[in-house]
């Protein structure tokens, strides 16, 4: 596999075939390329042009052969890196478990040779019937890995089991098999990566607080897992799914914060600091709730503990770490690379805060990667690949220091 990893996407004639337009958006934001097929039924439920629209080409349907008689369900199957079906109806599960080839979407699992994932979605009955259970394990006996599905309501009114799973939890699941087929590169290592933006309590309701929503340090964490590192996520406050595989620490302050990530020092190999942290905290925060009668109110601030700065006191040369630079316009550029210089980090990552299509709150960043060594740019792109490509300096930094001390033979 080089570059972007493509899925197939095979979509079947459930009621959550509409969900499957958001999953193929999330295989795009996760950096992957989509080509969907769709059965006849699935027709019925959304038109192809929605996924042609989304996936940007054709999407192929129903029968085998198509009029310029090219062999599609071959074809598709080369080129995928993984096969996805989502929804699977109880129908599509059965004629995979038998060994039907009776559409194009069954002819194509049956010559398609690399790893498949499927996403059960029924309704309570069906998916309970001892016929759909027994078929599920005879394909997960086969290797093919089963989303399961989660318990709410259902399309038909009933609460219980049979709903698709979410689109994260696919794109995750596909995510995982893809890195581990692919990049091992951080195996082992103990990564552990602080995200959100820490809140400094005014009084028992009131803070002062900042707009990072986590989404970078998310990805990164969910990237560094998937390369086999074993991953601790300090967060503060992020409002996010779970991160499959990472443990993650909730820290509310820049105090608390601060506290966890010098207890996990010691352990840490990689250290990679995505949050916004508070550069001040109120001197004293009123027990309960500031009431409106006050004329004129003023609270005192005090800075808090720097948190690169103290690691880089107590990092005794062994820690990679990482910091980020959040600055208003490219002219904080060079104050990133003086912030890389007086902290003694090994890598910055720079980004511009003032521009609303990237950074803060969005799933998109751009940013420039700054390290003793050099700078790189990295072009506007969804925050899995921004990870993806921080990872990657990082992993290629960690081998070339692990080569320098290797003994010469
Ligand atoms: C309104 C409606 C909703 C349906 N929803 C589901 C469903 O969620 N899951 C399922 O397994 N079958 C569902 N079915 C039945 C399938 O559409 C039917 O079994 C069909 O033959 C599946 O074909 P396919 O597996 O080739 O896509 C539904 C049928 C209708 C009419």
């Amino acid at each position: 596999m080089t570059g972007q990893p493509t899925v197939l996407l095979g979509v079947t004639g459930g009621i959550a075939a509409y969900k499957a337009a958001e999953l193929l958006r999330g295989f795009q934001k996760a950096g992957m390329e989509v080509r969907v097929m769709m059965t006849e039924a699935a027709t019925r439920f959304v038109t192809p042009l929605t996924f042609e629209t989304l996936s940007g080409h054709q999407v192929h349907v129903g029968e085998m052969l198509r009029a310029d008689s090219t062999i599609a369900h071959i074809e598709e199957g080369n080129v995928a890196d993984i096969m996805v079906i989502a929804p699977a109806t109880a129908n599509t599960l059965a004629k995979m478990a038998a060994g039907f080839a009776d559409n194009l979407l069954t002819a194509t699992y049956l010559a398609y040779a690399g790893t498949v994932v499927v996403a059960p979605s029924m309704n309570t009955n069906m998916w309970r019937h001892p016929a759909t259970q027994s078929n599920v394990a005879v394909l997960r006996e086969r290797g093919v890995y089963v989303v399961e599905p989660g318990a709410g309501e259902l399309a038909c009114g009933v609460y219980g089991s049979g709903r698709m799973a979410d689109p994260e939890s696919i794109v995750a699941e596909v995510k995982y098999r893809l890195q581990v087929e692919r990049k091992t590169d951080l195996r082992g290592l103990h990564v552990v990566i602080t995200s959100g933006g820490t809140r400094e309590p005014i009084d028992a309701v009131r803070y002062i607080g900042n707009r990072s929503s986590g989404k970078m340090g998310a990805a990164l964490a969910r990237g560094a897992f998937d390369r086999g590192a074993v991953v601790h996520l300090v967060k503060a406050n992020v409002d996010l799914p779970r991160a499959p595989g990472v443990t993650e620490i909730e820290t509310p302050t820049a105090a608390e914060m601060y506290q966890e990530v010098m207890r996990l020092l010691p352990e840490t190999d990689i250290l990679i600091m995505a949050a916004a942290v508070a550069d001040y905290s109120v001197v004293a925060p009123a027990g309960g709730k500031i009431g409106k009668s006050h004329a004129d109110l003023s609270v005192s601030l005090v800075p808090t503990t720097d948190i690169l700065c103290e690691v880089a006191t107590r990092k005794e040369g062994k820690q990679y770490v990482v910091g980020f630079a959040a600055e208003y316009g490219m002219e904080g550029l060079a104050r990133a690379r003086d912030k890389l210089e007086r902290k003694n980090l090994d890598m910055i990552v720079f980004n511009d805060i003032s521009r609303s299509d990237i950074g803060f709150n969005s799933d998109y960043n751009e940013v420039v990667i700054l390290t003793p060594q050099g700078e790189s740019r990295v072009e506007r792109a969804p925050k899995e690949t921004i990870a993806e490509i921080i990872l990657d300096h990082i992993a290629r930094e960690l081998r070339s220091r692990r080569e320098e001390f290797l003994p010469v033979t």
